[in-house]
């Protein structure tokens, strides 16, 4: 049988990395992935083919193959992105533009939707203050859609625009023989955990950065408040949530984007979860105004009944298993502690 051709933009980002050895663990996939940096060690066997640089160079030669599933991942994060707003929205916004192009253009050109993946995120909400945050709670999909960030900004934007172009590009659906178009699935992913990798640049950064400091034993500073709430999400239910989300047939899936959760946690109850497996680990709060300021116009907590509902989504780790299933087995090995 013919392998599937895949491509993965930002293979070297944690989800990437996450899921391209999910691929290769599924089997019968043809692996092409592009980022910024050289492929790390651990996921080059299973890719065919890498393309090192700026994606938004690189787009044109991905016209030469016939990729079934785009899974287009390749971002600046919420923290860096404001730090570089202009650059930020280039690559977060026009890289998204030229891939969903090309999954149009093939979509129609050989009959078949061509499916494409994009990680949203609960930056695309944007509460006003944190008193807000806390008195609304659990936040649906359609809630709250002001984003503070030019992250968030930005992947509420391309959730719009792959809505468009899987249904309404040129407005072509009203043709008497619309074309093919492509099949855009999105979630909205809380803040992700590895214990095999951590993130850069991300506002949610201090909770994965907290676990792997206090597993070195080395000494960290957090920089937002004890009190400060987001949801959070082991990776491999991330990768899961996506194979789920991408398996899913087209009529069950009843929108293009998705809330999907796990467990929420304070900055403090991530502290206390620290120092029981790791007593004796050094953790402050010295809050900086900007990233503090950005987590309090982020939700507590999502409601993913529709991802429940529509292609059954469950989260296999909730907090207690997420830390004594997986986290800290993991981790322990990685850190040799
Ligand atoms: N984890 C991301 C960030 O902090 C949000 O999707 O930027």
């Amino acid at each position: 049988m013919s392998k599937k051709q895949v491509l993965v933009t930002g293979a070297c980002g944690e989800i990437g990395q996450a899921l391209i050895q999910g691929l290769a663990q599924r089997g019968g996939y043809h692996i092409v992935t592009s980022d910024l940096a050289p492929l790390p060690k651990s996921i080059q066997p299973y890719v065919s083919e890498h393309f090192q640089g700026d994606m938004l160079n690189k787009t044109k030669l991905f016209y030469d193959y016939d990729f079934e599933v785009i899974y287009h991942l390749a971002a600046f994060l919420s923290s860096k992105a404001e730090s570089m707003p202009e650059e930020a929205h280039k690559v977060n916004v026009e890289g998204t533009m030229q891939l969903l192009l090309l999954a149009a253009y093939k979509s129609e050109k050989k009959s078949r939707a061509v499916q494409f993946f994009f990680p949203s995120s609960i930056a695309a909400h944007g509460l006003p203050d944190a008193k807000t945050k806390t008195a609304v709670g659990c936040i649906k999909e359609d809630e709250w859609l002001r984003p503070h960030t030019m992250y968030g900004a930005n992947k509420l934007y391309c959730e719009d625009l792959g809505n468009y172009f899987s249904r309404y590009y040129g407005q072509r659906h009203l043709e008497p023989e619309p074309p093919v178009m492509l099949d855009f699935r999105a979630l909205r992913f809380p803040g992700l955990v590895s214990a095999f990798t951590l993130p850069s640049g991300g506002t949610s950064d201090y909770g994965p950065e907290m676990l792997h400091a206090a597993a070195q034993g080395k000494a960290y500073a957090c920089f937002v408040r004890a009190d400060a709430s987001l949801p959070f999400m082991a990776m491999p239910d991330a990768v899961k949530s996506i194979f789920m989300l991408m398996d899913a047939p087209r009529p069950a899936i009843s929108q293009s984007v998705y809330n999907v959760s796990a467990f929420s946690q304070t900055a403090a109850e991530f502290r206390q979860r620290a120092l029981q497996a790791f007593p004796g680990a050094q953790i402050s709060f010295e809050p900086n105004l900007l990233r503090q300021g950005i987590v309090d116009s982020w939700p507590a907590d999502v409601d993913d009944a529709l991802a429940r509902r529509d292609w059954g989504w469950q989260p296999d780790y909730d907090v207690d298993r997420f830390f004594e299933v997986y986290f800290l087995p993991e981790i322990r090995k990685r850190y040799g502690k």
